[in-house]
């Protein structure tokens, strides 16, 4: 596909998504609010999902897992040891005429420049040299570090003793529960501590629909291991990341790994590898795995004065456990999702949309038809199969509205795999007409078979 086909895909995406009710702007009454989406009827149905696969996976069905639900809001001595108040910046720049606010980077390499391990200082060095403008043609100030965290104040008092953060990763909420895990269900290295949660980052550009917003899931897992062991559980978690991308429907064809170089890794990573996907606007990150080290431990146990050691009984060793984490941001995943899904063909000289979504992903799982609004027997026969379904804890939709033809392109475009239709015969014989929503095919079914 040549850009403007990209561009072209991702505005019907987006399209769809609002059409369909699958994402809206945030707040968008009073126009919108820059960098926050919410959740419509399908998005949430969607989101939910992933999020139950992303638990079972990762949280729930490993022996060794453990899951928590930390609070938002954590005590600012947090960010002090986590080392978030001081390193959690992006490179911002500054348009002198109309002071908006750039990523530096961004505008390098909006300008063909690389910004692979430059250094803020570095940037400003290039703007000055290649005299580069804003995109308003302006020229633009030093490039200074924006922290990226979201301030809040705590209680009636707002000064600095009542000042902290909402969580810029859903991470430290792990690290600040480690102990309390340990002394309450007594694990062994190595286990690992899951949790899916709101982050918010402040970010200066936000951009590209769901891919970079101030307000996002991440689902998380931190992994404590044993030093002398974190590259066996690194390569173990790279090939579940790879699995859970293909079990949610991702293509793993637009998917690639990226090593981190040592000047792009975060401030706490001694090893990342990014999962990059092709996006309709780019190569882009969708997941991380990092080795944390005992970074954020170590950090944490000083500046709270808790002994956050581990006490190994075979060995009689003691040691801060080092850190595996795989990170899922789940805004970038729906996207992903999305963009594979999203298909187009053609039926009767009309082009059809619809989203290949898997039948675990998809809001719907089957949708329910009466061949006709008017013909109360029919109708009544549509909502019995229908409740027979939700019965059996299948996703199902009701629809009676407009021809059988729209009925069923409305399921397309919401990547509903099969759609059911009550008829004449089903009262007869009871067999209904199920339709495949990729193929188009129809076959006839009983109804106990359903
Ligand atoms: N705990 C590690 C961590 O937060 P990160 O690379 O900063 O690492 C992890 O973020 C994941 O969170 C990313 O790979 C991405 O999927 C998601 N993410 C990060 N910033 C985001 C944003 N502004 N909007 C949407 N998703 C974001």
């Amino acid at each position: 596909m040549k850009s403007t086909e990209h561009q072209e895909q991702m505005e019907k995406i987006v399209s769809l998504c609002k059409r369909r009710g699958f994402f809206f702007k945030g707040s968008e009454i009073y126009g919108g609010f820059a960098g926050f989406f919410d959740y419509g009827p399908l998005g949430i149905m969607l989101k939910k999902n992933v999020e139950n696969i992303w638990w079972n996976m990762f949280v729930e069905s490993p022996e060794d897992m453990y899951g928590i639900d930390a609070a938002l809001v954590m005590h600012p001595q947090t960010y002090q040891a986590s080392g978030h108040a001081k390193n959690f910046a992006d490179p911002m720049v500054e348009d002198l005429k109309t002071n908006k606010r750039y990523r530096a980077d961004h505008i390098l390499e909006e300008n063909g420049i690389s910004v692979v391990g430059l250094t803020p200082d570095q940037m400003n060095q290039i703007i000055v040299e290649k005299g580069i403008k804003s995109p308003d043609g302006n020229p633009l100030g030093e490039v200074t570090q924006f922290n990226m965290m979201f301030q809040t104040f705590v209680g009636a008092n707002a000064d600095s003793e009542s000042r902290t953060f909402l969580r810029p990763e859903t991470a430290q909420g792990i690290f600040t529960n480690y102990k309390n895990v340990l002394d309450t269900l007594h694990p062994k290295l190595p286990f690992g501590i899951g949790q899916i949660g709101k982050s918010f980052r402040n970010e200066i550009a936000p951009r590209d629909f769901l891919f970079r917003v101030r307000e996002f899931s991440q689902m998380e897992v931190e992994y404590f291991v044993d030093p002398k062991d974190w590259e066996k559980y690194f390569e173990k978690f790279q090939k579940k990341v790879w699995d859970f991308i293909s079990t949610v429907g991702i293509d793993t064809k637009k998917v690639s790994e990226l090593e981190v170089a040592d000047e792009d890794r975060a401030f706490y990573s001694k090893r990342t590898i990014d999962f990059e996907f092709e996006y309709p606007f780019g190569k882009k990150e969708l997941y991380g795995l990092a080795y944390r080290t005992d970074y954020d431990l170590k950090g944490h146990g000083e500046v709270s004065k808790v002994d956050l050691s581990y006490f190994d009984e075979e060995t009689r060793e003691r040691f801060i456990p080092h850190v595996i984490e795989p990170s899922f941001g789940l805004e970038r995943t729906i996207l992903a999702i999305l963009s594979s899904a999203y298909s187009e063909d053609e039926v009767n000289g009309e082009t059809r949309v619809f989203l290949k979504l898997n039948k675990d992903i998809a809001p719907y799982q089957c949708a329910v038809f009466p061949l006709l609004k008017n013909k109360p027997d029919l109708v009544a026969k549509a909502k019995e199969v229908y409740d027979l379904l939700k019965k059996k804890g299948i996703r199902v939709m009701f629809d009676d509205n407009g021809n059988i033809g729209k009925r069923y392109r409305r399921q397309d475009e919401i990547g509903t795999p099969e759609c059911i239709t009550v008829d004449f015969d089903t009262l007869e014989d009871n067999t209904v007409t199920v339709r495949d929503r990729d193929t188009g095919e129809q076959k006839r079914v009983k109804l106990e078979e359903l």
